[in-house]
């Protein structure tokens, strides 16, 4: 179906990505799915061929490689492929003392949270800006809205998607692109289990599945919102964090990080 727009999705291997790849297929989108994990795109690119004639290109990239955005960039431009909708999604956290925590994987985490994904919406804004038409989804967290101890830079990494997100819309008003960040809460996914952080009080409050994360997200790009927050307990939360005084904010985050 050549007249179909295409979505490239990074993360799309498991949890919220995954379910973003399902609705932007269900949307009759084409999809460029990429992650580490080939199998596992192989067998989403297949479903989704299966149930909505999607064609998706699969890219198993480590996006913690400083080389990894070009790769993916020379990859779409090779294949002929107009990315309509970039999603920034995939991400992960490091638990732990900032001082103890193992260096490498705390640079790899900002190098997958902040760069890959300012480094991919820079390579993919040009060719948008010129067609003046597209849209860009920034997965963040509502650690955006917080400091976050026990996971010091995970947390800053998301206040940088936040920033930055929304910094990016207010450039972009009337170009024709739209920009949105989707602030998730806790989200039953592999995140949590990839963190080491399961046992975190926090989960006892209970948290949101993945499909309706994804939906909340999807609906808010296709609105043009500049933020989304999935969840109104989420929403909530992330409106009283303005009020509190910022050390008490600070403790509090800690507390409920503790296993
Ligand atoms: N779950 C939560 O509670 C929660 C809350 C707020 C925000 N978020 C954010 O939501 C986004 C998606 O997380 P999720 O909850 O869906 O977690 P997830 O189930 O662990 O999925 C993470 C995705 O990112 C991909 N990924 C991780 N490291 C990668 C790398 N080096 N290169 C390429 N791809 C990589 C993974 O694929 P491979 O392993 O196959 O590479 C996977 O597809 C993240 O940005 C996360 O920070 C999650």
């Amino acid at each position: 179906m050549p007249d179909r727009k295409t979505a490239l999705i990074t993360g799309a291997s498991f949890g919220i990505g995954l379910e973003l790849a399902r609705i932007f297929a269900r949307e009759s989108y084409n999809l460029v799915l990429v992650a580490r994990s080939a199998d596992k795109l192989r067998q989403l690119a297949s479903e989704l061929e299966k149930s909505h004639g999607t064609r998706s290109l699969i890219l198993a990239a480590d996006l913690s490689e400083p080389g990894a955005s070009a790769y993916v960039l020379d990859q779409t431009t090779r294949a002929g492929i107009e990315v309509g909708v970039l999603v920034n999604n995939a991400g992960f956290g490091q638990y732990g003392l900032f001082a103890e925590n193992d260096l490498e994987e705390c640079l790899r985490q900002i190098q997958l949270n902040v760069t890959t994904l300012t480094h991919l919406t820079r390579l993919y804004l040009p060719a948008m800006i010129a067609r003046m038409s597209g849209r860009i989804l920034n997965v963040a967290s509502t650690a955006a809205f917080q400091p976050g101890p026990l996971m010091a830079v995970y947390f800053a990494t998301k206040a940088y998607v936040l920033h930055f997100s929304e910094a990016l819309g207010n450039e972009l008003q009337d170009s024709g692109i739209t920009v949105t960040c989707l602030c998730p809460g806790a989200t039953a996914t592999d995140f949590h289990k990839r963190a080491g952080t399961t046992g975190l009080r926090l989960l006892k409050f209970g948290s949101m599945d993945a499909v309706t994360v994804a939906e909340d997200g999807y609906r808010g790009l296709m609105a043009g919102k500049p933020v989304v927050i999935s969840g109104f307990k989420n929403w909530l939360l992330a409106q009283s964090l303005r009020f509190a005084p910022r050390r008490l904010v600070t403790r509090v985050a800690r507390k409920i990080r503790e296993q």
